[in-house]
């Protein structure tokens, strides 16, 4: 299997790939693989005649200096798991300098308001970060396809904005979200919290479920204060926002139009952060 550290030893090998009837998948990560990022592989190498997965933890997008020194770096666990997939799939694990020249700073971009709503407004700086490294990353890699998880449906949305604004040729793909047994969202993060702990975070996808049996027949207001209330219940929570928001805009609804909706949580359980959502209609 081939990893690349280095950007220019990618491109002179992917320019082979460059013709009409090839084309490119990519699968930007982290790392810490697990079976939703493994999906997305797995999809790309089916669509696609070459798959590139970047594993590369981004420091511009952590907002929090913890979250970034905690975030899990197995790079030779997630080579056998993409290996058992594929020899043929190509690694891309650049270092901070190669990604960054020394200067890991992140450019700021206007997502017309995407940007502002929920991961945004608790996250500050993050989607600037995401921005500047998946642009980077496209640059490197010119997929023709390149997949992104609804885990992070605001991000996918977000990326597919960057696209559009920036006229860069890539048809961005979203996933669906790969869960646990019993119903957690798989997540890097997940790997922090005991088994114990990940059973009980098992309710977060629960109440979404809730949320979206009560959409047809209540109002949102009613529905959120529902959320609020039961998440109020189980102090072991810390619930930091509950939204139902129209996929397009993703701007906090209070009330029902002809649109597709979703609702959105995040949550802390023991220090960790957790995300998911689930479409309503
Ligand atoms: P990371 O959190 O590693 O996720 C990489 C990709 O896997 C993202 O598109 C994410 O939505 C997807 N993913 C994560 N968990 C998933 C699940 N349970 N089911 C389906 N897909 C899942 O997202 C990032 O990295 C970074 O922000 C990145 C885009 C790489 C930029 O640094």
């Amino acid at each position: 299997m081939l990893i690349f550290n280095n950007k220019a030893d990618l491109r002179s090998h992917l320019s082979r790939y460059t013709s009409k009837d090839s084309s490119i998948g990519f699968v930007p990560t982290m790392g810490a693989l697990h079976r939703g990022h493994l999906s997305l592989l797995e999809q790309s190498v089916k669509e696609n005649t070459i798959t590139v997965i970047s594993i590369f933890v981004n420091p511009t997008q952590f907002n929090n200096p913890d979250d970034l020194k905690k975030y899990p770096r197995t790079l030779e666990a997630d080579v056998v798991k993409i290996e058992a997939i594929s020899k043929d799939i190509v690694v891309f694990a650049p270092s901070v300098n190669e990604m960054y020249d020394g200067n890991a700073q992140s450019v700021s971009f206007s997502f017309d308001g995407l940007e502002n709503q929920m991961e945004g407004s608790h996250r500050p700086g993050h989607f600037d970060g995401v921005g500047t490294i998946v642009k980077k990353l496209f640059e490197y890699v010119q997929p023709t396809n390149a997949y992104f998880g609804e885990k992070d449906f605001q991000q996918l949305q977000i990326v597919k904005k960057l696209v559009v604004k920036n006229n860069i040729p890539v048809n961005v793909v979203g996933c669906p979200i790969t869960r646990e047994s019993n119903g957690l969202a798989m997540s890097s993060r997940n790997q922090r919290l005991t088994e114990a702990e990940r059973e009980i975070a098992s309710f977060i996808y629960k109440t979404l479920i809730v949320a979206k049996d009560q959409f047809a027949n209540n109002k949102i207001d009613y529905i959120k204060q529902y959320v609020i209330e039961a998440f109020k219940a189980r102090p072991e929570f810390e619930l930091e926002y509950f939204e139902i928001a129209a996929e397009d805009d993703l701007i906090s609804a209070t009330l029902k139009e002809d649109k597709k909706y979703r609702a959105f949580i995040a949550v802390m359980l023991s220090n960790v952060r957790l995300i998911d959502n689930i479409s309503l209609n």
